[in-house]
């Protein structure tokens, strides 16, 4: 490793470089070369046929492709401690436009992924064998923190037949608590709470934050058909093709099926305030796919909040004449940042509790 170039990971490239190494994005164990990674953005499978939806690469500047190409490999460092060491064999530079448009299907910057693809990658991209010398440290949270093996092996000492896995990067809300009862008692499943806390979407609550309010609301479940995990993905907001690739991971868990409700990883609004996606577009996209995916998906409807009921029901099974209730995560957070009250109906008391104390803690409540 001695005199061997290196390179500094950005979090996202730290949190694919992890998930590369665990197993989290098996078939994959490196990042992607030039023609799996044009294959995916056209067909969204590797050129060996499997899916795989969205480009796992490595962007690097060109001085570092240089030395790097020179020396037969790079090593890749988190805060100066080397992580891995990838033996360079193709480095290439991408159209991203035209990757944007195939991954995300617009070019517009005011998609988050788009704009990170576009204004935050380096030119080039590189692979080759990647050589894994350790894993990143968590300090924080160790004790929830599982590679796919250990969570796969933890599902099984505990005897659970079924599990379905839960995706989120927000506070969990009673819309969200209510989509993971359902389907545990319809499928007789055990939940998974596997939120995201490696990169989410810009503006989004604090990842610590968000890990003491699902700590606070576990004792809400039965103790012996929980389990909560953190997942440290760098998610790119690709609505559709990322829950494709959200339901891929969970599989690799050990997951037997996926929660997909409405705008899945839904990346917000255009300058237009349109959104990027159908709401339910994530949904199909991944029903389509799931005799193939070999996870079963767990769809939803919006769910919504009936005051003459006093509790959640799918949107489409409202009657004439009731009244629903509904705030959206984004109101959640402005409400948050404001704060504004949390109204029972929509946030759990355990979870109220937590982010008031967070955020009178840090002076902002
Ligand atoms: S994200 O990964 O999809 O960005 P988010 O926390 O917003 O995370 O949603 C987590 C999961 O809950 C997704 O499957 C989403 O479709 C679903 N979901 C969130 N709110 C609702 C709702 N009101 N009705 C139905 N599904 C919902
Ligand atoms: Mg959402």
């Amino acid at each position: 490793m001695e005199g061997l170039p290196s390179w500094e990971l950005t979090r996202r490239q730290r949190c694919d470089l992890e998930l590369l190494a665990t197993g989290a994005f098996s078939p994959l164990r490196s990042f992607l070369d030039r023609a799996d990674s044009e294959s995916v953005c056209a067909s969204m499978r590797l050129t060996s046929g499997e899916l795989w939806p969205v480009p796992v690469t490595l962007d690097l500047p060109g001085n570092v492709v240089d030395a790097g190409s020179a020396a037969g490999a790079v090593v890749l460092r988190v805060k100066g401690s080397p992580l891995a060491v990838l033996w360079l064999r193709e480095a290439w530079q991408p159209d991203r436009v035209a990757e944007a448009r195939a991954v995300f299907g617009t070019t517009d910057p005011a998609h988050p992924g788009v704009h990170h693809l576009l204004h935050q990658t380096h030119p080039w991209y590189v692979t080759g064998r990647l050589e894994v010398l350790r894993l990143p440290h968590h300090p924080a949270f160790g004790a929830l923190r599982h590679t796919p093996a250990e969570v796969r092996s933890l599902l099984s000492e505990r005897g659970w037949q079924r599990v379905v896995a839960f995706q989120t990067r927000n506070p969990m809300h009673r819309a969200h608590q209510e989509l993971t009862i359902r389907a545990a008692r319809d499928l007789d499943a055990a939940v998974l709470l596997h939120p995201v806390v490696g990169v989410t979407k810009p503006g989004d609550v604090d990842r610590y934050v968000r890990v003491r309010c699902y700590q606070a609301l576990l004792p809400t479940y039965p103790p012996d058909r929980v389990l909560l995990s953190l997942l440290p993905l760098a998610m790119r907001m690709a609505g559709p093709r990322e829950a494709l690739w959200h339901a891929i991971i969970r599989k690799n868990h050990g997951a037997t099926h996926f929660i997909v409700g409405r705008d899945h990883a839904g990346p917000g609004v255009d300058a237009g305030g349109r959104p990027f996606y159908e709401p339910y577009a994530a949904q199909e996209l991944v029903r389509r796919h799931e005799a193939e995916l070999g996870i079963g998906v767990v769809p939803f409807r919006r769910m919504v909040y009936v005051e003459e009921l006093r509790r959640y029901i799918p949107e489409d099974e409202i009657e004439p004449g009731q009244h629903c209730l509904h705030i959206s995560g984004t109101e959640q957070r402005r409400r948050l940042f404001d704060g504004a009250e949390l109204p029972d109906w929509f946030t759990p008391p355990e979870v109220a509790a937590e982010l008031r104390r967070t955020w009178s803690a840090t002076g902002r409540g």
